[in-house]
């Protein structure tokens, strides 16, 4: 099969939605800490009545009735996610309740877990099924979710919450280019969840940056490798890309990681004019240009309107909602498709980068093909992201509360609010004596 890659996309966030503005305030940091510092604007949350398997199948069923598709059609289902609630049973055999209803349950693909990174692995899977003797010709579904959740402290503000869907097969508009991936894996203690009775990570902050950005410049300069050798290019580089998306745990990371571009292609390039900026940096070994600010500030300013034009668009929907772990960088393919028109889109590469610690990242690129004006049609993010309540941030604060408080219980019935679900969503009805979870559509 050719031109295998997304066909179709959905994105399911919570109603509710928390001001960084706000947050600020509320935890006493400097004015601009959350919406200068980290770049974000809002922060979505939920309460007891989700959890990772209704909120699944939420864009799972989503997807299924916004562009029509027979349950019958789909052969594999691949979740991504490390939102964990049972060290056995998959959120991917909980979905197949939507397909039981229509007599498909012949569908291969089951959970991938390691932090951020699930939901490219899920993705990687469907493309790969799709391109192999085990196809057999039905389209896959790829889910990357999760419940994005911090203790309070620093890395609160860059919690989120979310699920993107989406429809793989052949002849799409968003094809998957081949032989360019670049990927880079090693051990490392950046981020994990290693207690069982928490839904909270232990985070080494700065560390986990630092990491993200070294496995971004490795991945980076492989997937420009294999470039320079497909089209016969000397020195590849961020101008034969149109648009940049980048896992996002907050928007000033993205747009940091966009800068190290620059300072790969300059590496790669060095007496190029238009690089004359990077010039006293030169010398500087690689473990000082992680670290260097002076060299960080030249880049910032160098990458500035690429920038703008390059990553805005795909970061628009990261920032309203936050950290979606697996999700948040298919959320920004979502945003890009939304933000910019199917015109303008039309023949573009677009490169996605997907991390997660521990540590594992890979870069791939994708051509649009043909129009994506269904998908943006459809996907609707302006609106359904303007229309969501805005809570206070001690509503945020009591939510994360009931969740601490109702984490691993059983026989027990949600004490979230209703109001707080929007209709055509998933929730928890109640947890019996024996963890088995049911739930209804409101
Ligand atoms: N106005 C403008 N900017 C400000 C202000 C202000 N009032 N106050 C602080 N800042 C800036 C700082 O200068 C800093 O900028 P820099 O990054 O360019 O140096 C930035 O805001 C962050 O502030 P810090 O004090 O350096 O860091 P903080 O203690 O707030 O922690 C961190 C930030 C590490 C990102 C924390 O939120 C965290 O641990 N998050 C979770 C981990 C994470 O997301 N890692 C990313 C990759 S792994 C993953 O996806 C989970």
């Amino acid at each position: 099969p050719e031109n295998v890659g997304v066909l179709a996309m959905e994105m399911y966030f919570p109603k509710r939605c928390v001001s960084q503005t706000e947050m600020e305030t509320f935890d006493g940091v400097s004015a601009g800490k959350y919406t200068i510092g980290l770049g974000q604007e809002k922060m979505a949350f939920i309460d007891d009545r989700e959890d990772i398997q209704s909120i699944c199948l939420t864009a799972v069923k989503s997807l299924m009735e916004k562009h029509n598709i027979s349950y019958t059609d789909i052969g594999r289902l691949e979740v991504g996610t490390e939102t964990i609630i049972d060290k056995s049973k998959s959120v991917k055999t909980c979905l197949m309740t939507l397909f039981l209803e229509h007599g498909n349950t012949e569908i291969e693909g089951i959970d991938t877990t390691n932090a951020c990174y699930g939901g490219f692995a899920a993705f990687s899977n469907a493309v790969n099924w799709v391109e192999s003797s085990s196809w057999d010709g039905r389209f896959a579904i790829v889910v990357a979710g999760d419940l994005a959740l911090y203790a309070s402290g620093a890395a609160r503000p860059t919690s989120g919450a979310g699920v993107v869907a989406m429809l793989v097969g052949k002849d799409a508009p968003i094809v998957v280019e081949r032989g360019l991936r670049g990927t880079h894996m090693e051990h490392a203690y950046d981020f994990y969840k290693p207690d069982m009775h928490s839904e909270y990570p232990v985070v080494d902050g700065k560390f986990s940056n630092t990491c993200y950005l070294r496995a971004f410049d490795s991945c980076y300069n492989r997937y420009m490798a294999r470039l320079a050798k497909t089209e016969e290019k000397e020195k590849p580089n961020m101008d034969d890309i149109d648009y940049v998306v980048c896992h996002s745990p907050y928007a000033k990371l993205v747009n940091k990681s966009f800068a190290r571009a620059s300072y790969n292609d300059f590496i790669r390039d060095k007496d190029n004019e238009k690089y004359a900026a990077l010039k006293p940096f030169e010398e500087m070994s690689y473990a000082d240009s992680l670290e260097n600010k002076d060299l960080e500030r030249a880049l910032m300013g160098l990458t500035k309107s690429g920038y703008a034009q390059k990553v805005g668009p795909t970061a628009y929907a990261p920032k309203q909602i936050g950290n979606m772990y697996t999700a948040a960088v298919w959320a920004g393919l979502a945003s890009l498709i939304s933000e910019v028109d199917s015109e303008t889109l039309q023949n573009k590469r677009i490169m996605l980068y997907s991390y997660g610690s521990g540590l594992a990242a890979s870069m791939i690129s994708f051509r649009v093909r043909s129009s994506t004006e269904e998908l943006k049609t459809k996907l609707n993010l302006r609106q359904r992201l303007e229309e969501r309540t805005h809570s206070k941030p001690e509503d945020f604060a009591a939510a994360m509360k009931i969740r601490e408080n109702t984490h691993n219980a059983c026989d027990m019935i949600p004490t979230g609010d209703l109001e707080n679900i929007a209709t055509g969503t998933y929730y928890i009805e109640k947890i019996d004596d024996k963890w088995r979870r049911f739930y209804k559509r409101k």
